[in-house]
């Protein structure tokens, strides 16, 4: 059996889709433990782009079982015209997809309170109703997807949770009020088109690693956006780091062989919050225009900085990240100096240690170690020896900080644009 987990190490948007579609060859099942539609994961196969935002990575490879995890957050309209899309371009949607029963759903209510929650206090959300689904989980009322199959349970909830945020749209934030019965038709008529693919999942994925298959685990956002160690509380709602897998997919943590960490060869952050390393000149709106860094879900435009190692040595220990992935390396072909953060310096004091303080993350100053760039393209090489020298220099030093292996280094956004450097899956 092999199981591997790949996920993003900063705050998201570090080519997980890509890399997810590169391992997917090898893996016989590829399963979303979290987030929801707030992900947007681009895969780029012949010059054309794909970008998935609830079906697991894998869907473009034919024959893999492609799995909604129990701590996904799913909403069933994106679902379906993500099915839809992926069928009219030719791709297999059958009895190649399942979703876990106890997934929890987005709700229109959650949209809209969501809105009104950020022209309040700005979090820089997708707008998604993640945050909002999650709330209801916690708060034990929220609408799994097996209440579409139980419409009078189904009514129940609806009719339950509207009666509190219909008061606050209409008192507090002078909005419309939503109508449960619209709601209820609509998700009957959701359920009526997903209950094919309704299935315990945890049993399905259990199975799969007892009888020797192939496992990837699919990361989505990344560990400095986690709900419980990110940024807080400009984070997702979700557990993004490793053990999310565990909780989200319904796998203990003794079956997880690999967890491979994903990062930019910078960093790139979308929305509001701390982000000490961030380029605020020109150069920033350079690496912006040369790494299409615009957001997958949102099309807002990417913040831009440097690699930053205080950030990346905690979400290696977080995560116990057995390799590394490094991406869009060519992006920073021809920049004469790149710079890396190995510390921040508040009030006098040096931290080589993330602080919990956002206090301490928003005015600290980054401490920057400099090295050479390279002149030639990274596009193309299929190597690491054919690298540019200083681009051998730059990974080695990033593997040498994170005391943690290399082991695949993309140059391009295709799926031939991979440097793999170990195997991952026998
Ligand atoms: P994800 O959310 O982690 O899957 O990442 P996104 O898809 O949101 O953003 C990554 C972007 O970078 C996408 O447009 C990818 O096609 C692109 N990309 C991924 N790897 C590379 C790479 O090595 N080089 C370049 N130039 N682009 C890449
Ligand atoms: P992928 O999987 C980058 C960010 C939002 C916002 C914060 C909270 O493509 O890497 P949310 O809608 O989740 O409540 O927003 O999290 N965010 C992401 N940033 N990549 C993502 O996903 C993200 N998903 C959420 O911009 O700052
Ligand atoms: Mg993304």
């Amino acid at each position: 059996m092999s199981t591997l987990v790949v996920l993003g190490i900063q705050w998201g948007d570090e080519g997980k889709g890509k890399l997810v579609d590169f391992l997917t060859k090898k893996a016989d099942t590829v399963v979303r433990f979290q987030g929801g539609n707030n992900a947007g994961h681009t895969i780029v196969i012949e010059g054309e782009k794909y970008v998935l935002h609830i079906i697991p990575s894998g869907i473009l490879h034919k024959g893999k079982r492609c799995i909604i995890g129990n701590g996904v957050v799913i909403d069933p309209a994106v679902l379906i015209s993500e099915m839809d899309n992926l069928r009219k371009k030719g791709f297999e949607i059958n009895d190649n997809i399942f979703i876990s029963k106890a997934a929890h759903l987005i709700m229109p209510y959650h949209i809209a309170i969501e809105k009104e929650f950020e022209k309040g206090k700005k979090i820089g959300t997708t707008g998604r109703g993640i945050g909002p689904a999650y709330t209801d989980k916690i708060a034990r009322q929220g609408v799994r997807f097996i209440d579409l199959f139980y419409p009078e349970a189904l009514m129940g909830k609806i009719k339950a949770n509207l009666s509190t945020i219909n008061f606050l749209l209409e008192n507090l934030y002078k909005a419309q009020p939503l109508k449960a019965e619209e709601i209820y038709t609509q998700y009957l008529g959701y359920g009526e088109k997903l209950s094919r693919y309704a299935a315990d999942t945890d049993i399905i994925i259990n199975k799969d690693i007892e009888g020797g298959k192939n496992v990837l685990f699919e990361g989505a956002q990344g560990t400095l956006l986690d709900i419980d160690h990110g940024t807080y509380p400009f984070v997702t709602s979700s557990n993004t780091i490793a053990g999310g897998v565990c909780t989200g997919a319904g796998v203990s943590p003794i079956r997880i062989n690999k967890i491979l960490g994903v990062m930019k060869a910078y960093t790139t952050r979308v929305g509001e919050g701390p982000f000490p390393s961030e380029i605020k000149d020109a150069l920033g709106e350079c690496l912006r225009q040369r790494g299409g860094e615009y957001g997958a879900t949102t099309g807002r435009p990417r913040r831009c900085g440097w690699l930053d190692m205080v950030a990346l040595k905690y979400a290696v220990r977080l995560n116990g990240l057995t390799g590394l992935a490094i991406t869009k390396l060519d992006i920073l072909d021809g920049i004469d100096s790149i710079k890396i953060c190995t510390g921040y310096k508040y009030n006098g004091i040096i931290y080589e240690e993330f602080p919990k303080e956002i206090e301490i993350l928003q005015n600290c100053e980054p401490i920057y170690e400099e090295l050479e760039g390279w002149k030639e393209k990274t596009s193309g090489i299929r190597a690491f020896d054919n690298l540019p020298k200083n681009a051998q220099i730059y990974i080695q030093k990033i593997e040498r900080i994170l005391k943690t292996e290399v082991q695949m280094i993309s140059v391009g956004q295709g799926r031939e644009d991979t440097i793999l450097l170990k195997e991952l899956f026998k």
